[in-house]
C-alpha cells in the first residue's frame, strides 16, 4: 500500500461510524435542550490568535500546534481548540452589544501535535458549549449539568466531577508570586522547561508530567487558600447550585487547567480506573472572564467546556454501543426474485423510506441467498421478502434477522412498519 493515514489520525468507518452518528445526534439533542445554538467555525485560524488566548507558556502553544505558512506568508494554525476561535468570531462579527448571554455549542475537529496513544490523537473531535457574556454562576452550574447529562446518557460509570476555583485577577496575583517563590526555592528539582516557567508562568509548572516536577508541585501552595471574598462566594454559590441539581462533585485544589485564559470556576469530568487509562479526562472547562478583553473585544465574562469525542466513545459500555449501532444501522433489506418483484420491492422500499426507515436493496444479485447474506453483512434488523407469490396475494414476509422468526403480513406500509418497529 503506497499511502497510509497520518500518525494520530483515525478512519471512522462502519460500524464504528454508526456509533459516532448516534452519539453526535444525542449530543446535539442534549445541548439544544439547554438552549445552546450550534455554531461552525473555520479550521484554519491565525496562529497569533492562540498565542494570545491560550498563552505563550502553555504546552499547546509551545509544542502542539500544527502551523504552516500560507502562500502570502501568513502564519496559519489548524485550530488546537475552539474557545478562542468562537470568541474571535463573536468579536469579529460584533455579535454582543447588550447584556444578554449568548449560548453556543459545537462538534468540531481539533488538531494537536501530541504523542498518539489510546484516547490521545493528533486530529480529534471536541464537543463543547460556551455561554458568553454572562457573569452568572448559574451558567457555570448549567454547563456542568449538561456535561453530566452527556456522560450519563450513554451509561458511562465511574466518572467523577472535580471542581476548583482559580480566582480572579486580584487573588491570582499574590498566589502567582507565592508560587514563583516556592518553585524558585525548589529549582534544582525541576525539569529545564519548568525552571524557565518558574520565571515566566509558574502556574504552568502544575501541569508538567515530569515525575520530579509532579513531586515538587504536590507541595506547592494551592490557589484556594488565596481566593478573595468575591471569588469565595461565587465558588460556594456554585457548589450550592450543584447540590440543588443533585450533581456530585469533589473539590480538587490542584486543578488549574492547561490553558492560560481561565479564571474562577474550573472543572473536569474524570474517569476513575476505566478504559481510558492515563487519558482519563473526559471533559474540561471553566470560566474565562478576561479572554474577550484580552483579544481586543468588550468585557464579556464567559464559561464553557469541551470534551474529547473519541474518549467519550471509548468509555461507552459495550451493550450501549451495540444498541446505538443497531439503532443507526439499516432497518430492512427488501428482498426480490426477478425483474417484476424488484419493482414490487422498490415500491415497498419507497413507502418505508417515507417514514424515515433506512432501507436497502441488493441490486448486485437477484439470488435470494445472496441478498439475505448481504442483509446480514450489513447488520440489517429485518428482511422484507417481496416474492411473486406474495405480490399476487398482497402480502410480504417479514423476517427478523436476529431471531430468524418470520411472518407473513399485508403489504401495506403501515402493517410492515408495525412489524419492523417492534424491536
Ligand atoms: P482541553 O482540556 O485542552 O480544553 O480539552 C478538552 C478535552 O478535549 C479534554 O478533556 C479531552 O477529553 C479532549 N482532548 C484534549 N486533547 C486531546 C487529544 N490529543 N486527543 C483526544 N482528545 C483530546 C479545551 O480545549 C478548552 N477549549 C475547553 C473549554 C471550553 N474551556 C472553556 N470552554
Amino acid at each position: 500500500m503506497e499511502y497510509s493515514r497520518i500518525k494520530g489520525t483515525n478512519d471512522i468507518i462502519p460500524p464504528e461510524s454508526l456509533l459516532w452518528k448516534g452519539v453526535i445526534a444525542a449530543i446535539h439533542e442534549v445541548f439544544s435542550s439547554f438552549g445552546y445554538s450550534f455554531e461552525i467555525s473555520p479550521i484554519l485560524e491565525p496562529f497569533e490568535l492562540f498565542v494570545r488566548s491560550i498563552g505563550e507558556g502553555t504546552d499547546i502553544v509551545n509544542k502542539e500546534m500544527f502551523i504552516f505558512e500560507s502562500k502570502s506568508g501568513k502564519k496559519i494554525a489548524l485550530k488546537p481548540e475552539e474557545t478562542a476561535v468562537l470568541m474571535r468570531s463573536i468579536i469579529e462579527n460584533n455579535i454582543v452589544g447588550d447584556s444578554f448571554a449568548r449560548k453556543y455549542y459545537y462538534i468540531t475537529p481539533i488538531f494537536r501535535y501530541e504523542r498518539p496513544q489510546k484516547g490521545r490523537y493528533r486530529e480529534f473531535y471536541q464537543y463543547g458549549v460556551e455561554a458568553v457574556n454572562t457573569q452568572s454562576v448559574m451558567r457555570d452550574a448549567e454547563i456542568i449539568e449538561a456535561g453530566r447529562k452527556i456522560i450519563d446518557r450513554f451509561g458511562i460509570k465511574n466518572v467523577s466531577l472535580e471542581i476548583n476555583s482559580i480566582g480572579c485577577r486580584e487573588c491570582r496575583k499574590p498566589y502567582r508570586d507565592e508560587l514563583a517563590l516556592y518553585f524558585r526555592s525548589n529549582t534544582e528539582k525541576l525539569c529545564d522547561d519548568c525552571r524557565r516557567k518558574s520565571e515566566t508562568n509558574p502556574m504552568r509548572i502544575l501541569d508538567c508530567k515530569n515525575e520530579g516536577c509532579i513531586a515538587v508541585s504536590s507541595g506547592a501552595p494551592v490557589i484556594s487558600d488565596y481566593l478573595c471574598s468575591g471569588c469565595k462566594k461565587d465558588f460556594e454559590d456554585m457548589q450550592f447550585l450543584l447540590k440543588e441539581k443533585s450533581i456530585e462533585f469533589r473539590i480538587n485544589p490542584r486543578i488549574v487547567r492547561g490553558l492560560d485564559y481561565y479564571s474562577k470556576t474550573v472543572f473536569e469530568f474524570v474517569e476513575q480506573g476505566g478504559v481510558l487509562g492515563s487519558q482519563s479526562t473526559l471533559i474540561g472547562g471553566g470560566r474565562y472572564d478576561y479572554l474577550a478583553e484580552e483579544m481586543g473585544g468588550r468585557n464579556m465574562p464567559s464559561v464553557g467546556f469541551a470534551g474529547g469525542l473519541e474518549r467519550l466513545l471509548l468509555s461507552i459500555p459495550e451493550d450501549v454501543r451495540k444498541q446505538i449501532i443497531k439503532k443507526e444501522g439499516i432497518d430492512a433489506v427488501c428482498v426480490y426474485f426477478d425483474r417484476e418483484t424488484l419493482s414490487f420491492s422498490e415500491r415497498i422500499a419507497a413507502e418505508l423510506r417515507k417514514d424515515g426507515k433506512k432501507i436497502e436493496i441488493c441490486y448486485e444479485s437477484d439470488k435470494i441467498k445472496k441478498q439475505m447474506k448481504y442483509a446480514s453483512s450489513l447488520g440489517a434488523a429485518y428482511a422484507v421478502i417481496c416474492g411473486g407469490d406474495e405480490l399476487k396475494r398482497g402480502v410480504v414476509t417479514v423476517k427478523n434477522l436476529e431471531t430468524q422468526e418470520q411472518s407473513e403480513i399485508s403489504s401495506s406500509a403501515s402493517k410492515i412498519l408495525e412489524a419492523i418497529n417492534r424491536s
